[in-house]
C-alpha cells in the first residue's frame, strides 16, 4: 500500500507565485523519504497541501488510498504533522499541549496521558511536563511538536525542516528518535535543505527545485550520481557513433562532441590513456555543468553548516 501518491500537483498563490508546477511522487508505506531542496523550492507548499492547510490549484493527492478531495477526514487521520513554524500555545503546559491534541482525534484522556508520558519520555521532555512551553529551548519546542504530532499514532509522520535551528547534539538525538519511529513501522517524510540530513536518515529522496521535481531516486543512487562528473570533449575528427572506452561511460552528442562520465575513482590521466589507445584526438575539454550539479553543490555547502552545527 502506498502511503502517499501525488499526481500533477500545482499551486499558484493568489499573488501569482507558481510554487508547484506539476509535481508527481509516490511514497511507499514504511519508507523514510526526503523532500530535499533549497529555500523557496516549494517544500512547505507541498506539505501544506498534503495536510490540507493550503488549497491546491490542481492535481490529486492520496494518503493511504484516501483522496483529500473526497475523503479528507480519513486522509487527515493518517497524518501527524510537525510544521516548519511553531504553532502551539506557548503559555500552555507541555503536557497539556500534547493531551489537548489527543482531544481533536477523540482519544480518551486516560490513553492520551499514557501516550503523552511515553512520547514525552522518549523525547526527553517528561521532566518538563508542567513547564509552560515558552520556557523551553528551541530544540525542546521542536521535540514537543514531534510528541504532539504522534499522539494519535499516525501511520504517516510529516516533518517540515525539523532540525532547522537545532544544535548538533539535539539534532543527532532527533535523528535517532526518528529512525526508531520509522523502524517501528511509521512512514516518515521530511523536508530539509541539508543533504547530510537526508543522507543520514532517508532511503529515498526527491529533489525539488523551483516547483519541479528534478530527481526522484533511492538515496544511494543519488549519492552515486553526486560523485560523478561529466566532461564534454571536442574531437579533432568527428565520430559517427560513441566509441567504446574500457572503464568509461560515453555518449555522442548531436553536435559531435563526446561526453564521458568520470566517477570518484577515475582520473583524467587514465581517460587520456584510453583515448590515445583508441586513436581519438581531443582538441578541448570542459566540465558539463547542469542545474542538478549546481544544486548539489549548494546542498553540499549546507552539509558543512550541519556538521558545524550552525543551522539557520
Ligand atoms: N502564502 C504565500 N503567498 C504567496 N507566495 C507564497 C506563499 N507561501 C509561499 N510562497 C512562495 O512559494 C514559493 C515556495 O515556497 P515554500 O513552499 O515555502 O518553499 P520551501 O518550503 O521549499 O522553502 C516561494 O517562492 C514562496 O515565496
Ligand atoms: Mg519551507
Amino acid at each position: 500500500m502506498r502511503a502517499l501518491s501525488i499526481q500533477n500537483l500545482t499551486k499558484i498563490y493568489a499573488n501569482g507565485t507558481e510554487a508547484l508546477k506539476g509535481i508527481d511522487f509516490n511514497v511507499e508505506s514504511g519508507d523514510f523519504y526526503a523532500l530535499l531542496g533549497p529555500n523557496g523550492a516549494g517544500k512547505t507548499t507541498a506539505i501544506g497541501i498534503m495536510t490540507s492547510l493550503v488549497n491546491k490549484t490542481s492535481g490529486t493527492v492520496e494518503i493511504f488510498g484516501h483522496d483529500i478531495d473526497t475523503d479528507l477526514e480519513s486522509a487527515k487521520a493518517c497524518i501527524g504533522l510537525v510544521p516548519q513554524e511553531l504553532n502551539m500555545n506557548l503559555f500552555d503546559s507541555v503536557l497539556n499541549i500534547v493531551v489537548n491534541q489527543a482531544g481533536y482525534y477523540g482519544i480518551d484522556r486516560r490513553t492520551a496521558l499514557q501516550r503523552a508520558e511515553k512520547y514525552l519520555s522518549e523525547l526527553r521532555l517528561w521532566d518538563r511536563k508542567d513547564d509552560s512551553a515558552r520556557n523551553l529551548s528551541g530544540g525542546m519546542k521542536r521535540r514537543l511538536m514531534i510528541a504532539r504530532a504522534l499522539i494519535h499514532e499516525p501511520k504517516l509522520l510529516i516533518l517540515d525542516e525539523p532540525t532547522a535551528g537545532v544544535d548538533i547534539e539535539i539534532r543527532r538525538s532527533m535523528w535517532d528518535f526518528l529512525r526508531r519511529t520509522n523502524e517501528a513501522g511509521t512512514t516518515i517524510i521530511l523536508t530539509t535543505h541539508y543533504l547530510e540530513e537526508a543522507e543520514n536518515l532517508c532511503r529515498h529522496v526527491a529533489i525539488i527545485d523551483e516547483g519541479r521535481i528534478i530527481e526522484d531516486a533511492k538515496m544511494s543512487e543519488v549519492l552515486r550520481k553526486l560523485q560523478r562528473e561529466i566532461f564534454v570533449l571536442s574531437l579533432r575528427d568527428p565520430l559517427t557513433k560513441a566509441p567504446t572506452l574500457p572503464g568509461f561511460e560515453t555518449s555522442l552528442r548531436n553536435d559531435g562532441e563526446l561526453e564521458v562520465v568520470l566517477d570518484a575513482k577515475d582520473d583524467l590521466n587514465s581517460l587520456f590513456d584510453v583515448l590515445t589507445r583508441a586513436g581519438i584526438s581531443v582538441v578541448s575539454l570542459r566540465n558539463k555543468a547542469n542545474r542538478l550539479e549546481e544544486l548539489f553543490m549548494g546542498l553540499v555547502e549546507g552539509k558543512h553548516q550541519v556538521s558545524g552545527g550552525q543551522g539557520d
